[in-house]
């Protein structure tokens, strides 16, 4: 036994003294170990997960993208954070206001967007003019009406700053940082922002019930358009657009805000005049929280965006085929544009805004 032993230690050492005299010394190909792979909550009526195949979500990237999120280094000068005009209270919105400021003070002709539910998007900005969402989050950091910073600058800030190059190294193996895993890691953070834990989802799961005024406007935002006074229920069609369980279907249309466009919207992108006035059909999710509505704000309360589909429907070349159909609007009655308003509310996921992991981890 002592023996072979001996033998098998010999032969080792051979192999190992060859080894190391015919390769030259490798340097590790990574530093850190593997990341964490991230679990996502199980939600019923849901759809699968929709992340991509080239970044997998871990709990040290997704941790590395809250930190990008809310750091004003990614700024020109410091002061301005995606969190800044994205704020947890107002659904990830820009704490009630029409159009965002950017650093120099200039402000946007847009109102800011909520963030969650965004890995099963298919464009982004109120226009689409982003394709993916990894290259939507490096257009805000350069946008000089908005945190107007040139990325070469931004990584060499990161660089230099205490903390990043290991948040880079556990999140993506080493501690290169530049603009494809900033890009990848505030991709993680947002596709870990789901919100599915409304009191309208705790209905679905037979967790909750509705009151009778919120049953009744639910009633009304899945129905099919009649004409008041027709004998049929009333009907919103809103179900049309604000679709599925995300409550969008990922489409761009016209509803009716205007007959001339200052803001051409999806047009813009495809360059097709069959697209003037169109805008992304944003998700009504967390909307009690979202306000002011519409792309550039124009409606302060949930009552008067029901106010114009009830009666201030403005015609055009494009305005969505459904709604040509309606003259001016629904024509619902007083009761029922309350009813849809108490539905809409139940839409509320506080447990999403009000989730630590989702939260500035700079303020303590
Ligand atoms: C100055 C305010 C401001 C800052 C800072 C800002 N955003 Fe935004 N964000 C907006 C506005 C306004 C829009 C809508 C713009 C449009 O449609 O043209 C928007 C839209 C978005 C959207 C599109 C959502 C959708 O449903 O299509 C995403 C995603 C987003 N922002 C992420 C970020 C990230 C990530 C950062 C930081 C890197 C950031 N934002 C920084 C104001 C801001
Ligand atoms: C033809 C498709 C369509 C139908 C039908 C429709 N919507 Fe919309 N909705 C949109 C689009 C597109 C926008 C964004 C328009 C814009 O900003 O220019 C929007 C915006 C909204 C907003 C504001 C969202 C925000 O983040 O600012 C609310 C609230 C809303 N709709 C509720 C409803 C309700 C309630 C109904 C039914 C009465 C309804 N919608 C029917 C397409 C539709």
């Amino acid at each position: 036994m002592k023996k072979y032993f001996t033998f098998l230690a010999f032969i080792l050492f051979g192999i190992l003294t060859a080894c190391k005299d015919d390769l030259p010394v490798q340097p590790p190909v990574t530093d850190y170990p593997a990341p964490t792979p991230y679990t996502f909550p199980v939600l019923p009526g849901f759809p699968a997960q929709n992340t991509k195949a080239d970044n997998p979500l871990t709990i040290e990237g997704i941790e590395l993208g809250r930190s990008l999120f809310y750091d004003p280094v990614l700024s020109g000068d410091n002061t301005q954070s995606c969190g800044s005009c994205h704020n947890a209270v107002n659904g990830f919105t820009d704490n009630g206001k029409a159009f965002s400021t950017g650093i120099t003070g200039a402000e946007g002709t847009r109102n800011s967007m909520p963030l969650f539910n965004l890995q099963w998007n298919t464009r982004f900005f109120w226009d689409g003019r982003a394709a993916t969402l990894r290259q939507q989050v490096l257009m805000p950091i350069q946008d000089p009406v908005e945190m107007h910073e040139l990325l070469p600058n931004a990584i060499a800030e990161l660089s230099q700053l205490p903390g990043y190059k290991a948040k880079f190294g556990r999140a993506f193996g080493t501690e290169d940082i530049n603009s494809e895993r900033i890009a990848k890691a505030l991709e993680q953070f947002i596709f870990s922002m789901i919100s599915g834990q409304s009191k309208h989802d705790l209905v679905l799961r037979g967790m909750a019930s509705y009151t009778d005024s919120e049953q009744r406007g639910q009633d009304i935002f899945r129905a099919e358009f009649s004409v008041p006074g027709s004998g049929r229920p009333a009907g919103g069609d809103c179900f049309h657009c604000h679709t599925t369980v995300l409550f969008t279907n990922n489409q761009f249309a016209n509803n009716g805000l205007d007959s001339v466009f200052t803001d051409v919207g999806y047009e813009s992108v495809t360059n097709n005049p069959l697209d003037r006035g169109k805008f992304k059909v944003p998700s009504l999710r967390n909307i009690a929280l979202t306000a002011p509505y519409m792309h550039d704000g124009r409606f302060t309360t949930l009552e008067e965006v029901i106010d114009h589909y009830n009666s201030g429907i403005k015609s055009s070349l494009t305005l969505d085929p459904n709604m040509k159909s309606q003259g001016s609007g629904l024509g619902l009655n007083p009761l029922q544009k309350a009813d849809l308003v108490a539905f809409l509310k139940t839409l509320t996921d506080t447990a999403f805004v009000n989730n630590p992991q989702f939260q500035d981890p700079f303020t303590p």
